[in-house]
């Protein structure tokens, strides 16, 4: 069943899970719409687990374009958002409303995803006007880390959770059809999720949200630079490739592969013409 914003909002309603995870390329965007998830989400994550940027925010629209087209060759089922990149729509409302519309446009996304609370409602506006869906994103957002002092969990003081809910409810004001909570302890998380009439998609921020995101590299112990408390391996794939690589190159230096049966074959009465 195709997955859209109604889905998201019918899901909030009747209080079923929705269930997100990033991807970057074809093949594994295939294997996630196949299995039956709701979303997928080209994050700009892509720049450190597919580039390794130390963080974000050197990551282009090029880059985003780049990485959803193939996505959405792969995808056929889930609603596919595509993160705004840094200084993509930070700018002016303008460059919001333009780089959004690129994302719809070339990458053949479905709604577009924007760090960043109230400051940013008449953006989400703006683009939400241009029949653009729009997910907000609030708590640990990681175009923020230089501003945050680095990567660590927001919303835990009086006034910095108050403002998180203001966030949230100016997000859903200004027409946001879900919201990622990421990096927020989990009793705010839930405060969150019941003041507000969208769902929101919880990364590090408890099972009370009406969703939950992960990075596909970070569930299946593919990105092996850090490991967020947050993260469940539900695979050691990385392991399992790296163990694959060495028996490869085991067997290319012993001669056993390719064998008889990876080979081609030509006839013999050309094959004595070579000689
Ligand atoms: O870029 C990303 O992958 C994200 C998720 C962690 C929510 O924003």
């Amino acid at each position: 069943m195709k997955n859209t914003v109604t889905t998201f909002k019918e899901a909030k309603n009747s209080g079923s899970k929705l269930t997100m995870l990033t991807a970057y390329d074809y093949s594994t965007a295939k294997l996630i719409d196949e299995a039956g998830i709701n979303g997928i989400l080209v994050g700009d994550s892509l720049g450190m687990v597919c580039l390794g940027y130390e963080d974000t925010l050197s990551v282009t629209m090029e880059d985003m374009l780049h990485h959803c087209k193939a996505v959405a060759r792969g995808n056929k089922n889930t609603l596919l958002v595509c993160d705004m990149p840094f200084m993509s729509y930070q700018t002016s409302v303008y460059d919001a409303v333009s780089n959004a519309g690129r994302l719809m446009k070339e990458g053949r996304a479905h709604a577009v995803k924007l760090e960043g609370g109230s400051e940013f409602s008449e953006h989400v506006k703006a683009i939400v006007t241009a029949s653009i869906p729009v997910m907000g994103h609030i708590g640990l957002t990681p175009q923020s880390v230089n501003a945050f002092g680095g990567f660590k969990v927001q919303g835990k003081n009086e006034a910095a959770a108050k403002k998180l809910i203001e966030d949230a409810i100016a997000l859903e004001k200004a027409g946001a059809f879900a919201i990622v909570l990421e990096c927020v302890p989990a009793k705010l998380a839930e405060v969150i999720s019941k003041k507000v009439s969208i769902p929101t998609i919880g990364i590090g921020a408890g099972n009370k949200c009406d969703g939950q995101i992960l990075v596909y590299q970070d569930l299946l112990a593919l990105f092996s630079d850090f490991k967020p408390k947050f993260v469940k391996q539900y695979a050691k794939i990385g392991d399992q490739m790296k163990l694959a690589f060495s028996h490869y190159i085991e067997e290319v230096k012993e001669g056993v592969f390719p064998a008889p049966e990876h080979e081609f074959a030509i006839s013999d009465d050309v094959l004595e013409k070579l000689y």
